[in-house]
């Protein structure tokens, strides 16, 4: 049988909403969008982060800036409003923004334990209600989630991380099944661990666990292939794809691998 052709998306003239475009991924995400001609807004707390994204794209009046806090019902509001009347319906939502907890589980407080959940889950969930009416008025809409490999592969000293990164990616697999029969497609992306400014809270973990470690753009790059691909999901390249089926079929293997005492740093 022949294999089915692949029409790749084309991300020229199509809207794009990427979440904590600041820094780090989503940055990496915009420049590598808006040298495919998408028109992009870009959302994050720090507007001076925004505006250094904004400088570094191929033609800086592609993208919009919102301060914005994706935590926030109010902020999420005047999200929707800006692409209700900027754009008229949005083609892509990238939910990106995230944030990192690091260490043994006994020395994350409550504010960390919620402040982790509220931006990685909770708002990924509200911000796609909340613009799925513009979704639908587009013609090929597409979510894009941004997991992580510890959504699939529990890791020690990341315990309240994996546990969001794992809602997500489930989050990701029902609301693809609740939306596709209206067309709206979905896209789980794990990434594996970055150098970004949230990645210095385990530059001390990287040589004891053996990580590979990837630039931003080749997480950027891993994104945006999937969204060209219309991919369901996608795992970073490299043995990591690999433990994440031992994972599913050996779990036992992944726990004597990561569950040894770790050497002092
Ligand atoms: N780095 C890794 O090793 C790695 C690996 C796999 C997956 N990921 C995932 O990749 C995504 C991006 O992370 P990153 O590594 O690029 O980290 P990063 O450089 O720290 O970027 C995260 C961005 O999210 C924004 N943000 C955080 N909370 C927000 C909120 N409440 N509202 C709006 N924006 C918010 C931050 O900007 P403001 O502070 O200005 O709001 C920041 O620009 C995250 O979902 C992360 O879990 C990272």
């Amino acid at each position: 049988m022949k294999p089915m052709p692949v029409c790749a998306m084309r991300l020229d003239g199509k809207t794009m909403l990427i979440t904590g475009a600041g820094s780090g991924i989503g940055r990496a995400l915009a420049v590598a969008c808006a040298e495919q001609g998408a028109r992009l807004l870009l959302v994050g707390r720090r507007r001076a982060k925004l505006e250094e994204t904004r400088a570094l794209l191929a033609r800086p009046e592609q993208a919009m800036l919102l301060a914005a806090d994706v935590t926030q019902a109010a902020d999420r509001r005047v999200m929707r409003n800006t692409i209700a009347e900027t754009f008229g319906c949005l083609d892509v939502l990238v939910n990106n923004a995230g944030v990192l907890c690091v260490g043994p589980l006994h020395g994350a407080d409550d504010d960390e334990l919620e402040d982790l959940l509220a931006t990685n889950l909770l708002a990924p969930m509200a911000l796609t209600r909340d613009l799925l009416n513009l979704l639908r008025t587009a013609e090929r809409p597409r979510i894009v989630n941004v997991g992580s490999v510890f959504g699939d592969i529990g890791h020690p000293q990341f315990a309240a991380y994996s546990a969001t990164k794992f809602g997500l990616r489930g989050f990701s697999d029902a609301i693809r099944r609740e939306l596709m029969a209206e067309g709206i497609g979905l896209t789980y992306v794990a990434p594996r661990a970055t150098q970004t400014e949230a990645a210095h809270k385990f530059d001390h973990l990287v040589a004891p666990y053996a990580m590979a470690v990837d630039s931003a753009e080749v997480a950027a790059a891993q994104i945006l292939s999937a969204i060209r691909r219309d991919a369901r999901n996608s795992y970073a390249r490299g043995p990591e794809r690999f433990f994440v089926m031992l994972q599913r079929l050996f779990p036992g293997l992944i726990d004597q691998a990561l569950g040894r005492k770790l050497p002092a740093v």
